[in-house]
Parts: C-alpha cells; sequence; structure tokens
C-alpha cells in the first residue's frame, strides 16, 4: 500500500503586532527636542518608513556597500557551521528584518521552530513577510513592528524558548558602544538560559573602502539620508525643503565611526507648529553613526554584555565578521 505524506498545512498567513503608531507621540517630542538640541540632530530610525527601507534595500545592491554583501558571502560559506550552532527548533528572533531576505536565505538551514521578524517599518516588514509564508506555508512566522532600539518588546505569541537574536548588517554599529552594551545586555535577558546571538559586525578598515560605502557616486545613501527630513516634516508638520540640504559621510577614525550629516546649503529658518530652527550656511544635522569594529573590541563588548562568543567567522579580506554567542555562565 502507497504511504501518502499529506503537505504541510499551509497558515492563514503570520501574525503581525505593530506597536509603532503607538509610540508616535513621544517620536514627535523626542525630534522636537532633537531638532532644537544646539547641535541637531534626527535619529536614524526616522530613515525607515516604506521608501527609507526601499532605499536602504537599494543601499544593499551598490558597488560601494560592502557589508550586506560580505556578510552573505559568510553566510553562504559557513552555513552548515552556523546552523550547527544555533541548533534546529530556534526561536528565530530577527532583528531589523527589513525584506526578510537574509532570514530567508538562512530558514531552510536553520530549521526554527518559530521565526519573529522585527522592524520599525512596519507596513515594510508586514509585506515582506507575507511573501515570506507564501515561501513557507508550513513556518510559523510572527511580525513585530517597533522601536526596538528604544525597547524591544515581544508579544506573548513568541516562544519563550530557545531564542536566537539574529541581528545581521552590523546595525549594532549605529549604537554608540555603550548603547551597544546596554542593548546587548537586554537581549541577553531575553534570551534566558538557553538562547542564542547570530550578529554582523562591520569591522574597522581604511577611509577610501569605507567613506565610498557611504556616498555612493549614485546618490542613493544622499537620498536615504535626506528622506529623514522628508518624514521629520511628515511626523511634526516641518517645512524643510529637500533642496536646501545636502549629504555629507565623514570618518572620525579616532572614534572609529562613518557619521552621516546634512548640511544646510544656506542660510535657512525650518517651522513646525510651536516651534522654529534657524540654521546657517553649513550648519549640519547629525543623523547617523556607524561604528565599525576589530574582532577584540567586538569580542570584548559581548563579554561586557553577559555574552560567550563560541564561533567568529570572517571573510578572507577581514572586512566584516558574523559572531555567534550564548549567555555566559
Ligand atoms: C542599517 N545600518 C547597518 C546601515 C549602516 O551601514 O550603518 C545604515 C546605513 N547608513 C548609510 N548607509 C547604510
Amino acid at each position: 500500500m502507497q504511504t501518502v505524506t499529506a503537505p504541510p498545512r499551509p497558515r492563514s498567513g503570520p501574525r503581525f503586532f505593530d506597536q509603532v503608531t503607538d509610540g508616535r507621540d513621544r517620536a514627535r517630542a523626542e525630534l522636537a527636542c532633537t531638532l532644537l538640541a544646539p547641535r541637531a540632530s534626527i535619529p536614524p530610525k526616522h530613515f525607515y518608513d516604506r521608501l527609507g527601507s526601499a532605499l536602504f534595500a537599494a543601499i544593499t545592491e551598490l558597488p560601494e556597500y560592502y557589508p550586506t554583501r560580505t556578510e552573505a558571502t559568510i553566510l553562504s560559506a559557513h552555513r552548515a557551521a552556523i546552523a550547527a550552532r544555533v541548533g534546529p527548533g530556534a526561536t528565530l528572533v530577527d532583528l531589523g528584518a527589513g525584506d526578510c531576505r537574509k532570514a530567508a536565505s538562512m530558514l531552510d538551514a536553520l530549521s526554527p521552530a518559530q521565526y519573529v521578524a522585527v522592524d520599525i517599518s512596519s507596513a515594510f516588514v508586514a509585506q515582506a513577510l507575507e511573501a515570506l509564508q507564501r515561501e513557507h506555508p508550513a513556518l510559523d512566522a510572527i511580525g513585530v513592528g517597533t522601536d526596538f532600539a528604544e525597547a524591544l518588546w515581544l508579544p506573548d505569541a513568541v516562544r519563550t524558548a530557545r531564542r536566537t537574536f539574529f541581528y545581521p548588517g552590523s546595525s549594532i554599529g549605529n549604537f554608540a558602544p555603550p548603547e551597544a552594551c546596554a542593548f546587548l545586555a537586554r537581549l541577553r535577558a531575553l534570551a534566558g538560559g538557553d538562547g542564542g546571538l547570530l550578529i554582523g559586525v562591520d569591522l574597522a578598515k581604511p577611509a577610501s573602502i569605507v567613506v565610498p560605502a557611504y556616498d555612493d557616486a549614485l546618490g542613493v545613501t544622499a537620498a536615504f539620508n535626506l528622506n529623514a527630513l522628508r518624514n521629520a516634516n511628515a511626523l511634526i508638520g516641518a517645512d524643510f525643503g529637500l533642496a536646501d540640504w545636502r549629504h555629507v559621510a565623514l570618518l572620525d577614525a579616532s572614534a572609529s565611526r562613518i557619521e552621516m550629516h546634512l548640511e544646510a546649503r544656506r542660510a535657512v529658518t525650518v517651522r513646525w507648529p510651536g516651534a522654529e530652527r534657524a540654521f546657517a550656511a553649513g550648519e549640519r544635522i547629525h543623523t547617523e553613526n556607524s561604528y565599525k569594529y576589530t574582532p577584540e573590541s567586538f569580542a570584548a563588548l559581548l563579554v561586557d554584555a553577559g555574552w560567550s562568543t563560541t564561533e567568529r567567522w570572517i571573510d578572507p579580506k577581514g572586512w566584516f565578521a558574523l559572531v555567534h554567542a550564548v549567555p555566559a555562565g
């Protein structure tokens, strides 16, 4: 008699939990404060509306932007070893999931019990997760829209067993080191005793390689940076004129970081309900830091945050590292 195996029962679709809209009043107040500070800034989370996430996806295709490509080669060259470290049946929590493509490339190898896509860009990640669920109908998939850099909120539907935080792309570099340590310590607490961390880290390298990655010839990074002004206009009702600003990327080698700024092309006053800010020609709004580590300085950061490295994979050029860690002690 022939045995017929029933195909995996398709789920109706991913469950999605959105917290971003709840935090809008707070984000408005915070943005008004950072714009009025003596050194004006816009927090980098304001890059990521649907257009900003699409622009970031375009950045990852640029010849100058090496991190995504380099990390992808590490993921594919060491897929089996990475899967062995993570082990099957994990609760895979993908931080900054974006288009979910990186996790998608690892799903068959990692075989998680549940996949949780977390991103501040709710609409973008919800759409990406729907597509992923169509490719993997049997996958237990959950989407969470939240500003996880502020506080990582996970709904009760997320399993507590074997939580493995997948934090690729070197987004950890967008925190200053003390905040990176605090963030990694929060992940450590959420991982419990049986969890893990799989994290990508961009390594320090010469200005001739790193600066063009943040100032590409096509101007996609400039558009990504300027998009923060569109989002500021939408969030607080400001009247930033994009043509008044230009993209600036510079390397502070002593701090091992790339800084992105928007520089006023001329004297300009920006107004929004209840406030205004005058900018002199040449004055800058700081929008992002991207810290670069050495393998040793990142290992020390993990130790300070309560993690113990089990294995580290680095590409042949020594540009990028992927690190697996487990809770220490
Ligand atoms: C998301 N993050 C890791 C990117 C980076 O490289 O710091 C953001 C980015 N900013 C400009 N280009 C890409």
